[in-house]
């Protein structure tokens, strides 16, 4: 392959004007990914033979690569018929980004005409909002989430009580006493990671977490900054970590981080992809400066999570959430009914009827009960106390929900615990087998 590309320069060197070569070249160049070289190739073919639009395509082709957005709209704007409808979308976002914003109407435009199933969220975005705002300005970003200073702490959430010991460890005592843990050598920084089924009280959790130690809690949710007009995602999650520098002790909370990894998949150029990157940096300079920012995430689904942001310094701990155990069942209940009249529960036999339920199922059972008693009172117009029979009559109508996901997340214990990712998983679902 490089004897091929020397022999072509050699060959090139007595006849620079030979187009067909230097064609070959270039393509013999795209293929090996030397995008720049190619690049420049096609640039002298262009020089000389300009209507060619195989060199224009694949010009195209290395600008996109190269992220050169002004260079994919230059090559590809005059051959757009002959692009496939990947590339098209291509031009038409590259066509947004360097601010051809009527060449990327027409290429999206072109785009749907030829199939409208292409329709793309962020091109429409980006293009609609372009019209609705017709002085050129672009939209003023909303402001950056407030941070807020939760009211609940860990009373608030039934058992877990591992944890939360965990947890301070890990976030609280760092968060109150940085100068302490350096001082044994104890790292501070680094992101914690909870994951487990739906239900199960991680959004809960990391909310307490905030709240026990009167940090400021921020909640950045991905789906949201992913969907910010093209090339303000990235300056947008940068405003956020300023901002949880400025009102440290912050924790910074990612809910549903999967939702990353799913669109560095998705998008293989594009704002998807910077995103990624951009988080990847703040997350690095995190901890590095003595901020007193710490990082939580949580996800449904870790499997999805882009292992990038796993590696040391980011989401370095990885903790599983399970669903509550028949003790921790009986606290979630405790708190459930604690607002509530009730008269005689047994809690401790309600949870031992509750296998498998998720505190947010309890949760759910405990409105259901309440409801059966107050349909009653509006129909006597008295006030009747929650009694355990129409606990017991409300446990066949909630279901637990987090049977699927201990099916789903059996089968990656199984097939693809990687580096012993799910081995807490693992015994949580033997355990649950006896
Ligand atoms: N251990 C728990 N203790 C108290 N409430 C809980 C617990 N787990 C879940 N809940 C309740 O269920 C609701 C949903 O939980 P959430 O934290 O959103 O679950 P997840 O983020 O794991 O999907 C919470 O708002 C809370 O009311
Ligand atoms: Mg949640």
């Amino acid at each position: 392959m490089a004897d091929a590309v020397s022999a072509l320069r050699e060959a090139l060197a007595f006849s620079p004007d030979n187009v067909p070569l230097r064609m070959h070249l270039a393509r013999t160049l795209l293929e090996a990914g030397r995008w720049q070289e190619a690049a420049s190739e096609l640039r002298e073919v262009l020089l000389r033979a300009p209507d060619r639009a195989d060199a224009r395509l694949a010009a195209g082709t290395a600008a996109s690569e190269l992220g050169d957005d002004a260079r994919v709209v230059e090559h590809w704007w005059p051959v757009r018929d002959d692009l496939d409808p990947e590339d098209l979308r291509d031009l038409a976002r590259a066509a947004v980004r360097s601010g051809a914003r009527d060449r990327a109407q027409i290429a999206y435009d072109e785009l749907l005409a030829r199939d409208p199933a292409l329709r793309d969220l962020e091109l429409d975005r980006a293009l609609r909002m372009h019209l609705v705002d017709t002085p050129a300005a672009e939209p003023e970003p909303p402001p950056p989430p407030r941070p807020a200073r939760p009211a609940i702490t860990f009373a608030d959430v039934g058992g877990l009580e591992s944890l939360k010991e965990r947890l301070r460890m890990d976030i609280i005592y760092p968060l109150q006493r940085p100068d302490l843990f350096r001082a044994y050598g104890k790292k501070v920084g680094g992101g914690v990671l909870l994951f487990g089924p739906p239900g199960v009280g991680k959004t809960h959790l990391a909310r307490a977490a905030a709240g026990e130690c009167e940090a400021s809690f921020v909640v950045v949710e991905i789906q949201q900054v992913l969907d910010m007009w093209l090339g303000e995602s990235e300056k947008r999650l940068h405003q956020i970590f300023e901002k949880a520098r400025d009102e440290a002790p912050t924790i910074l909370f990612f809910d549903e981080i999967e939702a990353i990894g799913a669109a560095r998949h998705q998008l293989r150029h594009g704002p998807g992809r910077r995103m990624v990157n951009q988080l990847l940096t703040e997350l690095d300079g995190v901890g590095a400066a003595n901020d007193r920012v710490l990082v939580l995430g949580a996800t449904n689904a870790p499997w999805d999570v882009d292992p990038a942001l796993r590696r040391p310094g980011r989401f370095d701990r990885v903790i599983f959430v399970p669903p509550p155990d028949v003790a921790a069942r009986a606290e979630v209940l405790k708190l459930a009914f604690r607002d509530r009249p009730v008269e005689g529960l047994d809690l401790n036999a309600i949870a031992r009827r509750t296998a498998r339920y998720s505190g947010a199922d309890l949760v759910h059972l405990a409105e259901v009960a309440s409801e059966r008693a107050l349909s009653e009172a509006l129909r006597s117009g008295k006030v009747r106390a929650i009694t355990q029979s129409d606990v017991l009559a409300s446990v066949d109508r909630v279901r637990p929900t987090t049977v699927e996901w201990l099916d789903v997340a059996r089968r990656y214990v199984t097939y693809a615990n990687q580096a012993g990712l799910y081995d807490d998983v693992a015994r949580y679902l033997e355990k649950a087998a006896e």
